[in-house]
């Protein structure tokens, strides 16, 4: 079978997951990487052993690429992508797709003149446990959703130390949308209008000019109504980086999620620990968990003509709540979703 020659762009945190995954995966040739950073890309090049770039472009130019990865910071995906699709690779971007609806229409015009199939790594969908709800609220016996919670926020950590580009994004955009996303494939339908209502202050005296929290509702249109609450401000000492709970109240049935304990606790003089085991876990030279599905997935649905879990339309609803929730948080008014 034909092998799929991947590259990365963007060798952070969270690339370095996408060169695990690639590096490992009997289908691809990782071929080359490329980073702004030349310090990162000399680290990383090496240690993959395969070519380093700081340039997209010049990279596309010099390497037989069939598909590119782009895990730069949440503003900044639009330029690398548009290169790949200039090119004309496939591409799988992180998400979000982009921070503005501007933007992630301009990639979806672009793709489709080009013909070049983006999918977007929006991998809560890969989640056992939201596979497992997908499924239940499928079933006739739960009857219509009537009304959901959902929650999912991070530790100071990340917005302090861990992104550097933090306030240029916001819980929103960085969490948030994950929730919108599992949302909507829960709903199998769209998001009408949107009120949220938000604080600002305790990251903007620490220098990182965002929002602390926001809770949005957000309507449906097959009449469910969501709470989604999204903060960056849980303490440190959680036991985890990030803590996660759903519920959604049905016809007949209730149905729970808690993403924080996964069942495997670590303890020591100090803190517990509770790591999301399903997420990403490394053991002699292999790197498992719904983390990494969707990309080894991506390279599946890519070699045999597959449909994406997660493709553009999802990426650009995903940012059109989004945007509608920023906005609403901005002026406390309702903001009605208007589409193209
Ligand atoms: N950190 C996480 O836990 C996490 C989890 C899931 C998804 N993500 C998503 O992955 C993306 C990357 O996040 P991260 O945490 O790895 O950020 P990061 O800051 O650790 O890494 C981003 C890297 O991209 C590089 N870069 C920036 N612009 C570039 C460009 N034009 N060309 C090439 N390289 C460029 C930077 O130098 C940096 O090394 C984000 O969209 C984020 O939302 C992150």
């Amino acid at each position: 079978m034909k092998k799929l020659n991947i590259a990365v762009v963007g060798a952070g945190i969270y690339g370095k997951n996408h060169l695990d995954a690639f590096s490992t995966n009997p289908n691809v040739n990782l071929v080359a990487v490329c980073d702004l950073n030349k310090e990162i890309t000399d680290r990383v090049s090496k240690e993959y052993g395969v070519k380093g770039y700081n340039d997209t472009e010049e990279m596309l130019l010099n390497e037989d690429i069939d598909a590119v990865v782009v895990a730069t910071p949440d503003p900044y995906h639009k330029d690398p992508v548009m290169t790949a699709i200039k090119f004309k690779k496939d591409v799988l971007v992180e998400k979000p797709l982009a921070t503005t609806s501007e933007d992630a229409y301009e990639i979806i015009e672009a793709a489709e003149k080009a013909g070049v199939r983006v999918m977007v790594d929006y991998h809560k969908r890969w989640d056992p446990a939201s596979i497992a709800v997908k499924n239940k609220l499928a079933s006739p016996e739960t009857g219509k959703p009537v009304r959901g919670y959902m929650k999912m926020d991070n530790i100071y950590d990340v917005a302090l130390n861990w992104l550097k580009w933090s306030g240029k994004s916001s819980p929103v955009h960085f969490v948030g949308t994950h929730c919108y996303d599992l949302i909507r494939w829960y709903m199998g339908c769209e998001v009408t209008q949107v009120y949220a209502v938000g604080h600002k202050g305790i990251l903007q005296s620490k220098g990182v000019d965002t929002y602390d929290s926001i809770t949005a509702i957000l309507e449906f249109e097959n009449g469910c109504t969501w709470t989604v609450e999204n903060a960056w401000i849980i303490p440190n000492g959680f036991a985890k980086a990030d803590d996660g709970r759903t519920e959604i109240l049905c016809e007949n049935e209730m149905i729970r999620v808690d993403s924080q304990k996964r069942g495997v606790e670590f303890f020591n003089d100090n803190k517990l620990s509770t790591p999301n085991i399903c997420f990403i876990q490394r053991y002699e030279g292999r790197v498992l968990g719904f983390g990494i599905d969707p990309m080894n997935d991506f390279v599946d649905c890519i070699l045999n003509y597959k449909p994406f879990m997660a493709n553009l339309k999802d990426g650009l609803e995903a940012e059109l709540i989004a945007e509608a929730v920023h906005k609403s948080a901005d002026t406390h008014q309702v903001v009605k979703i208007e589409r193209r």
